[in-house]
This record gives C-alpha cells, structure tokens and sequence, in this order.
C-alpha cells in the first residue's frame, strides 16, 4: 500500500448537539454566576472529557438528590429526570436548574399526554438508560420498556385499539423501526409518536456515517462508552458496510494494531463530544500517514436551544 492512498473520511455532522452545547453551557454558567460548588445529577452529558473538565472548574456530579446539601444548588442533566425527582429536590428545598434537552421534554409531554388519554404506551430504549427512567417516570402506570426483540415479542397491552410507541432520542433508526415492525405485527393499530422521537441530532449522525461507512477500512467513532448515540454509530458504521468500527474517548486509546492494512478511515463522534477530542484523533492519524482528510457532508444543522429560564433570569439581572 503506499502512503498517498492513505485518507481520512470525517463525518459531518458530528459531535455536539444543540441539547448537549445547551447543557454543558449551562453548568458553566451556573459555575460563572452563583460560584462553586454547583451540583449536577448524574453526569451532565455521557462524555469523561466534558465531566472532567467541569468538575476541575468545581462542579460536584452526584447520583441523587439527596447527596446535595440542603438549599445548594443542583443541576439536572440534559438526560432528562422524573417528576419524583424534582419533588424529592423540592423536598429538599434544593435550588434546581433543569437542562434537560428540549427534545427529551417534548417526548415527556407525549407520555403525559398519552397516559392521561389512557394509552398503553410502549417506550422503546436502553434498560436502565437516565432518559428512559425519566420519560417512564412521567406516567409510570402507562409506560412499560420494550429493549430487546424479546420485550417486543412478550410485552402485553390492556386495549390493543389504544396503544402508541414512543422512544428514546438516541437510538439506532433502523433498528426502532425493526422494533416498531415487530411490536405492529402484534398490535395492528399501533399508533406512531404525534412526530419523531429520535433525535434530529441523532438521526443526522446516523446518516453520515452511513454514508461513508462502505468506504472505510476502519471507523473511529469518538464517544463514551456510556454514550447510547455513540455506541450505535459504531453499530450503524459496521452494518452500513465498514470493516471495522471502535469506540474510543481520547486518540491514545486507538490501538496501532487497528491501522494493519487500512487504507481509509473514517471518523466521527458522538452528540456530547468536543471537537477538540477529533481533531486530537485526526493529529494522531496524521503523524501515522493519513494526512489527507475530506469532509463528508449529509447535513448542515443550525439549530440552538436557548439556555434554561431559571438561568437566564439570573444572567439578566447580573
Ligand atoms: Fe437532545 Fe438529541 Fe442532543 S435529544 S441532547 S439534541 S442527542
């Protein structure tokens, strides 16, 4: 192989998602404003560098509310949390800025919305995901998890004329639907989410990396391994035809022995993944020979979020 046909295919979009910006914005802002320590439950977004690099500056990231002293001020984070814990934070008598994602919200009202019109609602997503806690939490008595192909095929309904799928935002695309092909052989009237559940974010990662996967040798997907959209780009890549696909955090956890025979690499990263960390990925594959990068471009995002109320009406009056 000479070197000249070494090269580097980077997936855009890639990384930070206007949710995971927003979130990461906000703890910086609250750490700015009111000073440290600020508390977040759970970590903020599923990525080591970014919870790292804000505890350093002095956030405090706890399991529960009840490791926040009482009246300090806590986080919630873009995963999205219960209605049981914002009573138990009220309880508390904690100060509380919520950062969940606008799109993890918005699949919360439609729990709300379904459960009070009676629906069966069957959430697919992660057993044990935050999101997936939160969402099911909004209406505890509705919704009921469907993971596996084995929830699909086992789960029951009351009324199968009253039941509708909603989702978790970060999952792989085809493999929701296999999951929603599979629960509608079962229940024929199965309604669909009012629109996608399945993040803008997520989808738009999903279809960048298929669309250079075939050509990849090898794919390096940047991201936690906590990370549910991260996990499934390293699945989407190897079923949309790369050879090979890793998960890694930093560049110095690719493995040379990876690069054996590799002519084209692809690289993209997860929704709550800096920049920095790929471009790290891209010096490493420089100094290796892949100096030639091209830009695989699906999608152009523009989308932001506006930074939660109760931080803004502080930032207003400082
Ligand atoms: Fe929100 Fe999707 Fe990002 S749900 S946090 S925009 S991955």
């Amino acid at each position: 192989m000479s070197e000249t046909t070494k090269r580097v295919l980077l997936a855009k979009p890639r990384g930070y998602c206007a949710g995971v910006d927003r979130a990461v914005i906000t703890v910086e802002k609250a750490l700015d404003t009111y000073g440290p320590p600020v508390y977040v439950r759970k970590e903020i977004v599923h990525n080591r560098h970014v919870v790292e690099t804000l505890r350093e500056r002095g956030a405090i990231f706890v399991d529960e509310t009840d490791e926040v002293p009482e009246g300090a001020l806590v986080v919630f984070s873009a995963h999205g949390v219960s209605p049981e814990v914002h009573t138990q934070a009220a309880t508390r008598g904690l100060r509380t800025i919520d950062a969940t994602c606008p799109l993890v919200t918005k699949v919360h009202m439609e729990a709300k919305r379904f459960a009070r019109d009676d629906y069966d609602i069957l959430l697919i997503g992660h057993h044990g995901h935050e999101e997936v806690e939160g969402t099911a939490g909004e209406a505890p008595d509705h919704v009921q998890l469907v993971d596996t192909a084995e929830d699909a095929a086992t789960v029951t309904v009351r009324d199968p004329s009253k039941v509708i799928w909603l989702s978790q935002t970060t999952l792989s695309v085809d493999e929701t639907m296999e999951r929603v092909d599979q629960l509608r052989a079962r229940f024929p009237m199965l309604s669909d989410p009012p629109s996608d559940d399945i993040c803008y974010a997520t989808q738009n990662r999903q279809v960048a990396v298929k669309a250079m996967a075939a050509e990849c040798d090898l794919v390096i997907v940047v991201g936690s391994q906590n990370s549910s959209n991260s996990k499934r780009l390293v699945e989407v890549a190897l079923q949309a035809g790369a050879r090979a696909a890793h998960l890694v955090d930093f560049a110095h956890e690719i493995w040379e022995s990876w690069l054996d025979g590799v002519t084209t690499v692809g690289v993209t990263s997860g929704a709550s993944v800096p920049d920095n960390l790929v471009m790290d990925v891209l010096a490493y594959l420089a100094e290796r020979g892949w100096e030639d990068v091209q830009e695989i471009t699906t999608a152009n995002e523009k989308i932001a979020f506006a930074l939660p109320r109760e931080l803004r009406k502080d930032l207003n009056t400082a």
